[in-house]
Parts: structure tokens; C-alpha cells; sequence
């Protein structure tokens, strides 16, 4: 192959930096979040609205409560918290119960088609087609039958966020050809499966007839503006508006119409360019080989210097029925196109949808969309078009401890054919150069972000680290991301106007800065009481109103250098207001936890394992594959298998209580 090892296998995160722009720093007062983080200490939101006197009206507070939660907000955590761990198992606090299913590779169920996981990894593309996809990542629970709230039958809707080459066939990227680019596709995508809890527990009904895999190939409609662009025609759709598949899908929303959203994350690695980049694809940096997956040198769809458009027809937010097995994804294109983490949907105090996003890399940005039209709960046939036609917006954190929601229009603000942009649609696709033009902070790389229950105008970021912030020729610690050299991140808290989602500003306010707790050292020192984490990725809350963080520390760095002790990847659960976190899971080793689902009676929760046995260098020696894990299978001629994890307590209570 003439490669070094290294470069022929996927990484698990580009570490780069696409953001050249010189946007404001605004000052750096690296310290300035020890005066804020207090307004969080003062408990509910009630407090934190009377503490932001800049936007908030205290008779505006509550405003709009638009989904509220069907459970009483919880005002104490139940359980105690767990140790870190270095174990290779899935560990709880006593009286729960965790159990692995749907690994990489089992059936999805698919009628008549449900081949069986060969442990040496030899299954087919096609076998794979219908098996669960690597890597799970995001997930959402929809009860069964539709429009109602069955704590014990529904669906779950997953990503397969990226694939290992090296455990993905026996012989690893060896004798490459376009049937393992193929595998390696239908590996990726989304898995809809059937589960049910009957008198053994909760188990995936097979066969069922929502059962369904999504992967890179399958068919989906373009909507909105950027449909029947130029940048979006490619020889094989001459008009624009049909794309084969979705990849990278990391993290999810779902929506009060019961549809799931998944969201194409690191989709730029996978195209690759050996010619001069022009600056469109220098700003969402595309390959140029090194990191590819080598889909490319199979498969021309992958390769930029021959279809010059195809990497514009990914980076957006796909819409899923997972009602309805033979629908036709869309991928809504208002929603701006980046490096999408997640999708938080919420509705605003007079019914339109309102989705916050964060674009996952160094320095990039927290965007807001904001449908034309309202939620209507008597017609879901117009819901399913909610996000085809509205206003994106990007944010900017003032370091005043206010902020605003900046408008991406065509033809407002500079937004012209001065700067680039020829139309919406031209803009949408080049959302990443609309941010910079407006001014937008730039931030530590913007994960999950996630709404309170209970106060839907309450918001939650988490922001993973940033190495590179405070570094000669980047951008400095500001208010909002008040460290240099960010090694564990932060969670970021904003209350927009009136508490209402749809509002044009907001007060913010640092939830908690992650790190050790036990430093002296202000840029390693975390600011909570009790479980200390780092690298806080997974972000929601259940429906009592506790809040669950799931961390995603790099397989370079678990248990490691300014991680060292730290175990392996973990999930903490606060309570905003209390500063009190609790470890409630660790992982087995060289995973990630992510993946969060909760039943509509919070008695069962959901969550995945990824990549379980990931190595230091992100890469697995295809003639080793277990030498970092062996989970869940520890089959002594099998591989470590990312799988969904179903969690209850022994008493059938509350999670969490
Ligand atoms: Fe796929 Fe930003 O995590
Ligand atoms: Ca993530
Ligand atoms: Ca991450
Ligand atoms: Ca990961």
C-alpha cells in the first residue's frame, strides 16, 4: 500500500482548526466566569432568571413552559456516587441494572433477512446492510402505538456515527476494494429498532415491521432553500434534490411530531481532494487522503476532483420518520450545513419550532433555527414540513454576560453578492463564512446542547475542550470560553429573553468548568462538588428535570496524561442550581459513552457504548483486535462490539431517584 499504518485508518476526531476568521475576541478575562458561575449556585431557574437583570423581566420568567414535563422536577439525585473504573465492564450504582443489546452487527430485524454476527468479523456489506451499524451514537425513544406514551413499547432511533477498518474486516484495510468500501457504508447511518419489555426484561422484537437501516446509500430528498442549487447538482442529480445517504451521524434531536434528527458530523474527512482546495472547502476542510476512510479510491462519489459538488450534499440535519419504514428521509437545508453535533428541538411560546445546533470543531459556532410556521398538534402531515422554512441564526456571547442571536439572511447585514453569497440557498451552503461575516463567537468546540423540561426558555451547551485556544495565532480565552488551552471543557448555560425560545437575545452563564476538582491550578480546576469529569459531549436531561452528561475523552487520552486517574469515559448526573454531580456509569475500556434515552415513565433509560476497545492511536491492528477491550462479548475469538445498554432499577423505580 506504500502508507504508513496510520493513514489508511479513520481517526476519531480531526483535531484541526477551519476557522481562519478574525471575529472579535472579546476581552480576555480568563477569570471572569467566577463571577457568573455563582448565578447558577442560586438554584432553580427562577433564581438564574432574577440574577440576569439585563434581558429578563421577572414577569416574563415562565413565560412559555411549551412542552412541559410530564414528571414533578426532581430537587435531590437518589442514587451515590460510583468510583471511576478502569474495568472492562459497564459499572452502575448499586441497586440498577445494566444490560448490553443491539451490538455492532446484530440483526436489526428485518423480516426474513437477519443474518447472524460472525465474530470474525467476515459478515458481507450486504449481510451488514441489516445488522447493526459501528459505533451507536445519538438516540431517541418514540412510544408504540404512535401518539402515546408507552413506557414499555416503542422505537429506538440510533446513529452509527464512524467506522474502524481495523475491526471492521478480518483483515483489516488489506486487499481494499469497493466491497469494503460498501461494508464500511452500510456500517454508518442510522438503525430503527423495535423494543419491548415483557417478563424477561427488555428485549428487540425481531422481526418487525419498523425495523430499518439508513446508511450512505439510501435515497433521501433535499428541502429548502439550498434544493436546485448550482453547488448542490452533481452529474448523477442533475437538479439538486436527491442525495444517497447520510454519514457521521453523531448526535440527534427529535421532534414533538415524533420524527428522529440525525446530524452529519465528520463528513468532511470522508471526501478527499488531492487538487488546490478552494476556499469553501478549505473553511469545512476536506481531505486531502491522509484521514480518509479510502472510499475514494473505490467509489467516485468520494472522490472531490471528480465530483466537485457531492461533499456540498452532506453537513446538514436529516428528518426520519421512524413510523413509517419506507418513508423518505429529507435533509432540511434552512438548518444551515457545518459540522452538525446535535439537533435540540423545543418549541417557542407561540408554537414554532425552534432547533439549537453546535457545530463541532475548534472555534466554531452555536446556531439557532427558528421555524416560519407553528406547531400544530391536529396535523402532522404540516409539522413534517416545520423545518423546511424558517430563519437560522448564529450566536454571539458578550462578555457583559449578554447575548445575541445574529440572523444568516441573504441580503441583510453584509450577507451579499460583496461577501460571497448569490442567494439563501448559496448562503446555507456556505453557512460556516455567513457566521464569520456576522461576527459569531467562536467556540470550544460546541457538542449536545439540551432544553430543560421544565423551563423551555433554559438551555445547556456542553463544550468539549479546545487545546488550541490561548495558542500563538488563534483565538484568545474570552468570558465564554475562559481558558487557555482548554483540556476539559465546560458547560455553558444561556436563558433566552422573556424564557422564550424564539427570543432575539439572551443573558448567559457558565454551568460548570470540567477538570480536576481537587486543582489549584485555575485552568485544570473543575468547578463542581463530587464527580469530577472531563471532555462533557452527551448532554440531556431526563424528564424529572435531572440533567445527564456523558463524556467522550479521546481515545488518546483516557486514564492518561491530564486525564490520568480519571478511569475510563463515564456519565455524571446534576441537578442545575445544586453544583452537586454524581458518576452513575463508567464504561468499559477505550469507549465513549454516549446515546441517551429515557422512557416516558423515566424507569428505563438507554444509553450506547462507541467504539469499546478503541486503541491510542485510534486505530485497531486487525491482528489484535482485542487488545484494548473485549466487551460485551469477552469471547475469546470475538471483538469488542459497540452496543446500545439498557439500564433499570431492581426495584422498577425512577432513574435517578
Ligand atoms: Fe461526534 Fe462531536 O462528537
Ligand atoms: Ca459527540
Ligand atoms: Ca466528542
Ligand atoms: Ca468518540
Amino acid at each position: 500500500m506504500g502508507k504508513p499504518l496510520k493513514s489508511v485508518f479513520k481517526k476519531e476526531h480531526r483535531d484541526d482548526v477551519s476557522n481562519p476568521s478574525t471575529n472579535p475576541a472579546f476581552s480576555s478575562v480568563a477569570e471572569i466566569f467566577l463571577s457568573r458561575r455563582r448565578l447558577l449556585q442560586l438554584g432553580a431557574v427562577a433564581g438564574a432568571a432574577a440574577a440576569f437583570p439585563l434581558l429578563i423581566k421577572p414577569e416574563q420568567a415562565f413565560a412559555a413552559v411549551a412542552t412541559p414535563s410530564p414528571l414533578a422536577k426532581a430537587v435531590s439525585l437518589g442514587f451515590t456516587s460510583i468510583a471511576v473504573s478502569t474495568e472492562d465492564s459497564v459499572r452502575v450504582p448499586e441497586g440498577y441494572l445494566a444490560r448490553p443489546f443491539y451490538r455492532w452487527g446484530d440483526a436489526t430485524g428485518i423480516q426474513g433477512n437477519m443474518p447472524a454476527f460472525k465474530l470474525d468479523a467476515s459478515n458481507t456489506a450486504e449481510e451488514q446492510a441489516v445488522q447493526a451499524g459501528m459505533h451507536h451514537d445519538g438516540m431517541a425513544w418514540f412510544s408504540l402505538p404512535q401518539n402515546q406514551d408507552n413506557p414499555t413499547h416503542g422505537l429506538l432511533a440510533m446513529n452509527h456515527e464512524y467506522i474502524d477498518n481495523g475491526m471492521l474486516f478480518p483483515d483489516g484495510a488489506a486487499n481494499w476494494n469497493l466491497e469494503k468500501a460498501r461494508k464500511g457504508q452500510n456500517a454508518m447511518g442510522v438503525s430503527v429498532i423495535e423494543v419491548k419489555k415483557g417478563d424477561s426484561g427488555w428485549e428487540v422484537v425481531r422481526p418487525s415491521g419498523y425495523a430499518r437501516r439508513i446508511t450512505v446509500n439510501t435515497p433521501m430528498q433535499l428541502t429548502g432553500p439550498a434544493r436546485h442549487q448550482p453547488l448542490m447538482k452533481t452529474a448523477a442529480d442533475p437538479q439538486g434534490e436527491q442525495v444517497l445517504g447520510t454519514m457521521q451521524n453523531c448526535a440527534n434531536g427529535h421532534t414533538p411530531w415524533g420524527t428522529y434528527l440525525t446530524c452529519e458530523e465528520n463528513w468532511s474527512d470522508i471526501f478527499v481532494k488531492k487538487g488546490e482546495h478552494n476556499a469553501l472547502e478549505k473553511r469545512y476542510g476536506i481531505s486531502d487522503s491522509d484521514e480518509s476512510y479510502r472510499w475514494n479510491e473505490v467509489d467516485d462519489r468520494f472522490n472531490v476532483d471528480k465530483t466537485p459538488n457531492e461533499p456540498n450534499r452532506f453537513g446538514w440535519v436529516v428528518e426520519i420518520d421512524p413510523y413509517n419504514p419506507t418513508s423518505t428521509p429529507r435533509k432540511h437545508t434552512a438548518l444551515g450545513r457545518f459540522k452538525h453535533e446535535g439537533a435540540a428541538v423545543t418549541l417557542a411560546a407561540d408554537g414554532r419550532a425552534v432547533v439549537y445546533m453546535g457545530d463541532d470543531q475548534k472555534f466554531e459556532y452555536i446556531y439557532k433555527f427558528i421555524s416560519e410556521n407553528k406547531y400544530d398538534p391536529a396535523n402532522r402531515d404540516a409539522n413534517m414540513r416545520l423545518l423546511e422554512t424558517g430563519t437560522l441564526y448564529v450566536a454571539r456571547f458578550n462578555d457583559d454576560g449578554s447575548g445575541e442571536w445574529l440572523p444568516l439572511i441573504y441580503g441583510q447585514n453584509g450577507l451579499d453578492a460583496h461577501k460571497g453569497f448569490e442567494s439563501q440557498g448559496d448562503l446555507l451552503i456556505k453557512t460556516r463564512l455567513a457566521a464569520d461575516a456576522v461576527g459569531a463567537t467562536k467556540m470550544d468546540r460546541p457538542e449536545w446542547i439540551a432544553v430543560d423540561p421544565h423551563s423551555s426558555g433554559s438551555v445547556y451547551c456542553t463544550l468539549t475542550n479546545n487545546s488550541d485556544r490561548g495558542k500563538e495565532g488563534k483565538a484568545a480565552p474570552d468570558a465564554a470560553n475562559p481558558r487557555a488551552n482548554n483540556q476539559y471543557g465546560h458547560i455553558m448555560h444561556w436563558l433566552e429573553a422573556g424564557n422564550d425560545p424564539a427570543a432575539q437575545g439572551f443573558a448567559w452563564d457558565i454551568l460548570v468548568l470540567a477538570g480536576r476538582a481537587q486543582s489549584d491550578d485555575p485552568r485544570a480546576k473543575g468547578t463542581m462538588k463530587g464527580a469530577e469529569f472531563g471532555s462533557p459531549d452527551g448532554l440531556s436531561f431526563d424528564h424529572q428535570g435531572v440533567l445527564w452528561i456523558q463524556t467522550d475523552v479521546s481515545s488518546s487520552t483516557i486514564n492518561k496524561k491530564a486525564y490520568e486517574g480519571m478511569g475510563n469515559n463515564q456519565m455524571v448526573a446534576t441537578i442545575p442550581g445544586t453544583n452537586d454531580y454524581r458518576r452513575f456509569l463508567t464504561g468499559p475500556r477505550g469507549c465513549e459513552i454516549t446515546g441517551i434515552a429515557f422512557t416516558p415513565d423515566n424507569r428505563t433509560l438507554f444509553i450506547n457504548i462507541q467504539h469499546p476497545g478503541e486503541g491510542g492511536d485510534d486505530i485497531t491492528d486487525p491482528a489484535n483486535p482485542r487488545a484494548v477491550s473485549n466487551w460485551p462479548d469477552a469471547n475469546p475469538n470475538g471483538r469488542p462490539r459497540a452496543s446500545t445498554v439498557v439500564i433499570t432499577k431492581a426495584d422498577g423505580g425512577i432513574i435517578g431517584s
